[in-house]
């Protein structure tokens, strides 16, 4: 059955369309920014400095649309110029502290793939840069809890009047600031979240270059927000955060300046209302090829290699 649009798109630059934004009316913000590293939709190349100018505008003018015990997170990677590398929560620390806002979490979202360094290590996370507005904060935990390592774990004797009773939380464990899901060590071994970044073979990607993938911002959707709760994304993309937003029943408000990004956006939250987005299922685990498949064999080509490299160092 279809299901009501509760999310809209403002088509334009978040510095003008943010003025069309009711004040105190966002539980959450949640927001990927562009990373000036130049991408196809990031044409002006700015210096750090004025990265760090435009980006602190940008959350100036976003704060007074959130209520009292709203949340902001804004998901970055890494600038890199020259070589040279700078993690950008580093920048973005500094402007939620000077604007006032007290920050929760840094959480570490691990992924499996992306681009191959030579001379450093390949980059394999990115950070979500949580923080709220005052102390008196919207956090719900249970929604996003992830099940015990040990559920039948008990106090001990030692415990007293606790002695034999079940010791974990039954709706289950904290899921931590490392994002990493893999349902097979998930709800199996060890409880951590792996999602993987959307590349080419993921069922979310579109045609943009960068986006994060829905379950991301439903972690935060569902721990930061109430059903009926407004989420707003200033540099929505291809609408990732609102599809997150509307399919826990939140209303969302996206703004993106490329026309063409707002129409993707714009056709997948339809598909979500007829039930006809593709999503990878929350808690899926990554695939991992079978001994003997094509991708999992060694080729002879570097069979050879290796034996090379192995006498030379
Ligand atoms: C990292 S992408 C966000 C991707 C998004 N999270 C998704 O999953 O599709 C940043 C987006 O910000 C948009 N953008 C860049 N500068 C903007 C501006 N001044 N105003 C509004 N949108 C802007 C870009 O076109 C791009 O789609």
């Amino acid at each position: 059955m279809t299901k009501p649009q509760t999310s809209k798109i403002l088509t334009g630059d978040v510095s003008v369309k943010i003025a069309r934004i009711e004040g105190a009316s966002c539980t959450l913000v949640i927001s990927s920014p562009p990373y000036n590293i130049g991408k196809e939709y990031e044409p002006e190349r700015r210096s750090l400095d004025e990265y760090h100018d435009w980006q602190r505008g940008v959350i100036k003018a976003v704060l007074p649309k959130l209520t009292e015990d709203g949340s902001i997170c804004w998901q970055v990677g890494n600038y890199v110029s020259g070589g040279e590398f700078l993690p950008l929560d580093v920048l973005f620390i500094d402007i939620f502290r000077e604007l006032g806002l007290r920050l929760r979490n840094r959480i570490i979202w691990r992924y499996n793939f992306g681009l191959h360094a030579d001379k450093r290590f390949s980059g394999r996370y990115e950070m979500v840069l949580w923080a709220t507005k005052s102390d008196d904060y919207k956090f719900n935990l249970h929604p996003v809890c992830v099940p015990q390592t040990y559920p039948g774990k008990r106090h001990s004797a030692r415990k007293g009047e606790k002695a034999g009773i079940p010791s974990g939380n039954p709706l289950g464990k904290n899921p931590s600031d490392y994002w990493e899901f893999s349902a097979e060590n998930d709800f199996l071994v060890n409880p951590v979240w792996e999602i993987p970044n959307v590349k080419a073979s993921h069922p979310e990607k579109t045609e943009h270059p960068c986006q994060f993938p829905v379950e991301l911002a439903e972690r935060c959707i569902l721990s930061m927000t109430l059903p009926g709760d407004l989420v707003l994304d200033p540099f929505v993309g291809t609408g990732s955060s609102l599809i997150a937003a509307q399919k826990h029943g939140r209303r969302g408000v996206g703004i993106e300046r490329d026309a063409s990004y707002v129409k993707i956006a714009r056709a997948r939250l339809d598909r979500l209302r007829k039930g006809e987005l593709p999503l990878r299922p929350s808690g899926r685990p990554i695939r991992v090829p079978f001994p003997g498949e094509k991708v999992s064999t060694i080729s002879t080509e570097w069979v050879v290699r290796r034996q090379q490299t192995a006498k030379a160092s």
